[in-house]
């Protein structure tokens, strides 16, 4: 058989499982109302939680830091591409976010599938012993399959039974890796407990924080400061393409961890800097999030987390209770998940189908992603929609 041929085979397989996944293009910015695929639509499929995507201010930005430090970096951060806007912008997160470590330090990557996997390679691997949350995200897992450490995966949120298995690892090196908000579920990671047990074991948690950063805690900080923790064994990711609005990520950490990052991530080491007029964009989304808008949005979208979490309670299927923008409806078979994402899109609403293997099998969903450029007349006309589908199911 032609190797060709052998991915037909499997692209038909994916069909006919209602699992093929499918470009959706978007003709206008990234906002809670848009047009897509030339039709307008209210998009509940993002993560720009605090709307900050198309806002005017961080086009500018873009634009005027592509003319004072260039389109493209050029080269990798060590051979000529970390250009003063980077540098800057490593400063600010680490005074922004750093404040659970003495000497914190930071250092930015190109998105964050990659901080993850250099964070995880570079501090986990043969003869590390490295813990990892069953729901955690992709990249961390990639992570730790590149990084050849010992894996062992706990139960989700579960600390009694990481306990337990720590316990049980005789192991010097080890590391708990975790989502502070979890991508498809909206739930917050037991922090606090994660790192007790880091410390008494000796171990790093590394925690991927690309859905709370920006939206969690004062100011935005992310959730290991809404939790208030402080430890050097603490390794801080977070994102910037969700609520910060632009793209990219960061490690943030005691000034010797991002130095070893530095000297031995390849992820960061053999890849070309993000373009410096991104990072500059960055720089100007932290003053925006950090101050008085960033309030004002972030109260707006506690408003309407709640309202959200109170429709969806009142459907006929099974809402995750998330406390994040993250909210999640399990719906069960792939099917009748995508038949629902059709009716919603028939309304005008783009509500995202997520199946496995994003989740577990059986518990396909409706991810309902919420922004601050949200209305309150927007989530009505999502109730009426999911009421209305809900009398067709
Ligand atoms: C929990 C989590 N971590 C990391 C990433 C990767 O970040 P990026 O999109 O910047 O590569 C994502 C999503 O994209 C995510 O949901």
């Amino acid at each position: 058989m032609h190797p060709l041929d052998t991915l037909r085979e499997g692209l038909a397989d994916l069909e006919a499982r209602a699992l093929l996944r499918r470009h959706r293009v978007a003709d206008t910015p990234c906002a809670a109302h848009m047009t897509v695929d030339g039709r307008a639509t209210v998009g509940f499929a993002s993560n720009d939680y605090l709307g900050l995507a198309a806002h005017p201010l961080l086009a500018d930005a873009v634009a005027e830091g592509a003319r004072r430090f260039g389109s493209g970096s050029g080269g990798s951060h060590l051979l000529g591409g970390h250009s003063r806007a980077h540098a800057v912008l490593a400063d600010e997160l680490a005074a922004f976010a750093g404040g659970f470590v003495d000497a914190p330090r930071a250092l930015t990557f190109s998105t964050g599938y990659m901080s993850n996997v250099a964070a995880v390679t570079a501090l986990a691997g043969r003869g590390t012993t490295l813990f990892s949350d069953a729901l955690n995200h992709a990249s961390l897992i990639d992570g730790a399959r590149l990084s050849r450490a010992d894996v062992q995966v706990y139960p989700h949120a579960d600390t009694a039974a990481l306990e337990a298995m720590l316990e049980a690892c005789d192991t010097p090196a080890k590391a708990i890796v975790t989502d502070a908000v979890f991508s498809m579920d909206g739930s917050i990671a037991p922090l606090a407990r994660l790192l007790e047990l880091a410390e008494r074991h000796g171990a790093w948690l590394l925690v991927d924080d690309a859905h709370g950063f920006g939206v969690l805690g004062p100011q935005g900080r992310g959730a290991v400061a809404q939790a208030a923790l402080r430890s050097p064994n603490l390794v801080y990711l977070c994102t910037f393409g969700k609520a910060v609005g632009v793209a990219g990520a960061a490690a943030i950490a005691h000034e010797t961890v991002i130095e070893w990052l530095l000297q031995r991530a390849r992820p960061y080491i053999f890849t070309t800097a993000a373009s410096p007029a991104e990072a500059h964009a960055v720089s100007a989304s932290l003053a925006l999030i950090a101050g008085a808008e960033g309030d004002a949005r972030r109260a707006h979208l506690a408003a309407l987390i709640e309202r959200t979490r109170t429709i969806l309670r009142a459907t006929p299927w099974r809402p995750i209770d998330s406390p994040t923008a993250v909210q999640p409806l399990i719906i069960g078979g792939n099917e009748d998940t995508l038949a629902l994402t059709a009716r919603l899109d028939a309304q005008g609403l783009w509500v995202p189908a997520i199946r496995p293997p994003t989740v577990p099998a059986g518990t396909s969903r409706l991810r309902i992603s919420l922004s601050a450029g949200h209305s309150f007349d927007d989530l009505d006309r999502l109730q009426a929609a999911l009421v209305h589908s809900g009398d067709c199911a």
